[in-house]
């Protein structure tokens, strides 16, 4: 289990390393490298499935407060200005809700279901420069 993590968070820094290179600023179609940027993410990594990594978990819990996402969203407490997150894993594909993690405002642009969202919500969720790495620790977190 450990050692699985190991080699998955080796490849997203991989992965963040070349993303965040001298290629990213370079683009100029913004809408087309974000839709691409979220294709990649959903491929690169596995979906974590079994018992959930607790200190992985405990970090996604940490970084749910520091990087904001408490402001807008609760997990079990109800609606805010944001969705509940309580289920979101069985609700939808965790490549998606990475994306949306790491990249709401070009998914708020691209993706059916997060325009449906907006629609309904009526506030566009904020990109809080989140990494790969931070995200899958949320999403550990609200996967538990
Ligand atoms: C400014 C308020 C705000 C902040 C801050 C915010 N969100 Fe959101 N989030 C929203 C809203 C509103 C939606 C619904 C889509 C929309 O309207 O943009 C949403 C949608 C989502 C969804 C999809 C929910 C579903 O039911 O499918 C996830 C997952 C999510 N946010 C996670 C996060 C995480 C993790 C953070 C912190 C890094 C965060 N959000 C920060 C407002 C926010």
């Amino acid at each position: 289990m450990k050692a699985k993590h190991g080699a998955v968070l080796l490849l997203l820094a991989m992965a963040a390393g070349c993303g965040g290179g001298e290629g990213a600023p370079a683009q100029t179609g913004g809408e087309e490298a974000g839709e691409a940027a979220t294709a990649e993410m959903a491929m690169l990594i596995e979906a974590p499935t079994g018992a959930v990594n607790a200190e992985l978990a405990g970090q996604g819990e940490s970084l749910f407060q520091a990087k904001g996402c408490v402001g807008c969203h609760t997990v079990g407490g109800g609606r805010l200005t944001g969705p509940d997150l309580d289920g979101i894993a069985e609700r939808r594909e965790f490549g998606w809700v990475m994306a949306m993690v790491q990249r709401p405002d070009s998914m708020l642009q691209n993706d059916e279901v997060a325009k449906e969202l907006l629609a309904e919500y009526m506030t566009p969720m904020v990109n809080m420069g989140v990494t790969q790495e931070e995200a899958l620790a949320i999403y550990e977190y609200l996967r538990q």
